[in-house]
C-alpha cells in the first residue's frame, strides 16, 4: 500500500457524470435531439430500448444532488454540457435557456464549495450535424469551435477547468466504426475520419477558449487501455503493441507530438485520416492538463489467421459488471509509461469506477464492498505513480448517480449513490460513506485509516 501522504493537499478529489446520461428532460426548455436521442429511439440499440429522456431527472433535482456532493467533500464534480441544449440545431441560433441553465448549475456549485470541471463534449452531438455527416465531415469540427466559444464565453468567469471531448476513441469508433454506440454507424473510414475531427475540433477549441476566458485551464480527457502481451513471443507483443497503438497512440500521439503513429497508419492503410495542412500542429495545442478514465487493460496475442489482435481472458482475475478485468495495476503502469513517453502536462483522472449489481437492502441499505475496493485499489496505484514522480492533480470517481449506461440502459451501475428509477430516489451507497471519509481523512493530511 502506498503511504497516504502520498497525496500533494491540493489534490483534487471528485465525482463524475455527464449530461446525457444524468439530465433528462430532453424536450425541456428547447433543447434540441441528439444522436442519442435518434439512437435510442431506434429499436433494439439500446437494451429494453432504453433512453436518457428522464435519466436521473438532474435537470430538475441538481440543487439536491449538489448538496450530496457537498456532503460528500468533493472538491469538484465533472459535468458535461450538453451541445444541442445550446444550440438546437447544432450552430446558427443560441438557445438562452441552455445557457441559463448551466448558469445556474454553476452557481449552485460554486455556493457549496464544489468546482466545476466541465466537457463540453460527452457523445450527444446535434442530431441536424449529423445528418450533414456527423463527425466524419470537417463542418462539424467547425461547429464544434462555435459553440465551445459560445459556452465558454458565458461560463468562463467561473469555471477554471475545461475539457473539450471525452474519450474520442469511443465517440469515433463505437459511434462510427462499429455502431454500437449513437449515430449507429459501421465504417472504419467513418470512424477515422471521426477521430480526427474531433481531434481538430479539439484543437481549434483549446484557441477559442483560451481567447474568450485566459485564465482557463484546458484539456482533454482520453480513454487509456494498457495493452499486455498474453507471451514473450514477438507475434504476442507485435500484437498488444498494435492494440496499444489503436487505443492510446492513436490519440497521445498526435496530441502531444503532432503525428500519428506510422505502424498503424500502415495497418490502417489503404484508408486514412483526412488530415490537411496544419491539421497535427493545431492538434497538438499545448495543454494545461491531461485527462485519462482508465477502467481496465486488455492482454493480447497474435491472431493467427492474421486478422485483429485476440483478447485473451485470465481465468483467474476478477471482473465487473461490465465484464471488464479488474486490475489496478495496469494505472499505475500506465501513468509511469504516460509520463515517459509524452512528458504530459499534471494529469487527472476524470473516470474511474466499476459497475456491480447493487441492491437496495430490506432497510433501504445499498452495500457495495467491491466497488470500494475497486476505488481504493485504483486510489492506491495513482498513490505509487505520484511516489515513482508522476504529475498528478486529481481523481474524479466514476460515477456519482447511477445512470444510462449508453447501449446497457439503465442495466449497469456505477454509482456511489444509488437512484431507484421507479422513484427517482437516491441512495448514497457504503462506498459513499467510504470516499467521504477518505475525502476528509485526506485534508488531515493523510493520518488514520479512512473509514476502516
Ligand atoms: C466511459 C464513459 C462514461 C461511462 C463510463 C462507464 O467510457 O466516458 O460516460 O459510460 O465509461
Amino acid at each position: 500500500m502506498t503511504d497516504k501522504t502520498a497525496f500533494p493537499a491540493d489534490f483534487v478529489w471528485g465525482a463524475a457524470t455527464a449530461a446525457y446520461q444524468i439530465e433528462g428532460a430532453a424536450d425541456e426548455d428547447g433543447r434540441g435531439e441528439s444522436i442519442w436521442d435518434r439512437f435510442c429511439a431506434t429499436p433494439g440499440k439500446v437494451r429494453n430500448d432504453e433512453s436518457g429522456a428522464v435519466a436521473c431527472d438532474f435537470y430538475h433535482r441538481f440543487p439536491d444532488d449538489i448538496r450530496l456532493m457537498h456532503e460528500l467533500g468533493l472538491d469538484a464534480v465533472r459535468l458535461s454540457i450538453a451541445w444541442p441544449r445550446i444550440f438546437p440545431e447544432g450552430r446558427g441560433r443560441v438557445n438562452q435557456s441552455g445557457l441559463d441553465f448551466y448558469d445556474r448549475l454553476i452557481d449552485e456549485l460554486l455556493a457549496q464549495g464544489v468546482q466545476p470541471f466541465p466537457t463540453l463534449y460527452h457523445w450527444d452531438l446535434p442530431q441536424t450535424l449529423e445528418d450533414e455527416g456527423g463527425w466524419a465531415a470537417r463542418s462539424t469540427a467547425e461547429a464544434f469551435v462555435a459553440y465551445a466559444e459560445v459556452v465558454a464565453e458565458r461560463l468562463g468567469d467561473r469555471v477554471s477547468h475545461w475539457a473539450t471531448h471525452n474519450e474520442p476513441w469511443v465517440a469515433a469508433w463505437l459511434g462510427y466504426g462499429s455502431g454500437e454506440h449513437a449515430p449507429g454507424r459501421a465504417s472504419a473510414d467513418d470512424a477515422l475520419a471521426a477521430a480526427h475531427h474531433l481531434l481538430l475540433s479539439h484543437g481549434w477549441a483549446v484557441e477559442a477558449i483560451r481567447r474568450v476566458a485566459p485564465d482557463s485551464n484546458v484539456g482533454i480527457t482520453l480513454v487509456l487501455k494498457p495493452a499486455y502481451p498474453a507471451s514473450e513471443s514477438e507475434a504476442d507483443r507485435l500484437a498488444a503493441r498494435t492494440a496499444d497503438g489503436f487505443f492510446n497512440r492513436w490519440f497521445l500521439d498526435p496530441v502531444f507530438r503532432a503525428s500519428y503513429p506510422a505502424d498503424l497508419l500502415e495497418y490502417f492503410a489503404p484508408s486514412a485520416p483526412p488530415v490537411e495542412e496544419g491539421d497535427l500542429e493545431t492538434i497538438a495545442a499545448p495543454l494545461d492538463f491531461l485527462g485519462v478514465n482508465y477502467y481496465s487493460r486488455e492482454v493480447l496475442r497474435a491472431n493467427p489467421e492474421g486478422g485483429l489482435p485476440l483478447v485473451v481472458r485470465d481465468p483467474e482475475a476478477s471482473y465487473t459488471a461490465m465484464d471488464w478485468e479488474i486490475y489496478p495495476n495496469g494505472l499505475f503502469d500506465l501513468l509511469v509509461r504516460v509520463r515517459d513517453d509524452y512528458d504530459p502536462p499534471p494529469i487527472y483522472i476524470t473516470e474511474n469506477g466499476a459497475a456491480f449489481s447493487d441492491h437496495s437492502t430490506h432497510d433501504g441499505e445499498v452495500i457495495d464492498p467491491e466497488r470500494q475496493a475497486y476505488i481504493e485499489a485504483h486510489v492506491d496505484a495513482i498513490g505509487r505513480a505520484i511516489e515513482a514522480g508522476v504529475g498528478m492533480a486529481g481523481y474524479f470517481v466514476w460515477s456519482l448517480l447511477d445512470n444510462f449506461e449508453w447501449a446497457h440502459g439503465y442495466s449497469k451501475r456505477f454509482g456511489i449513490v444509488y437512484v431507484d428509477y421507479p422513484t427517482l430516489a437516491r441512495v448514497p451507497k457504503s462506498s459513499y460513506r467510504w470516499y467521504r471519509d477518505f475525502i476528509a481523512n485526506q485534508r488531515n493530511g493523510g493520518r488514520g485509516s479512512a473509514g476502516r
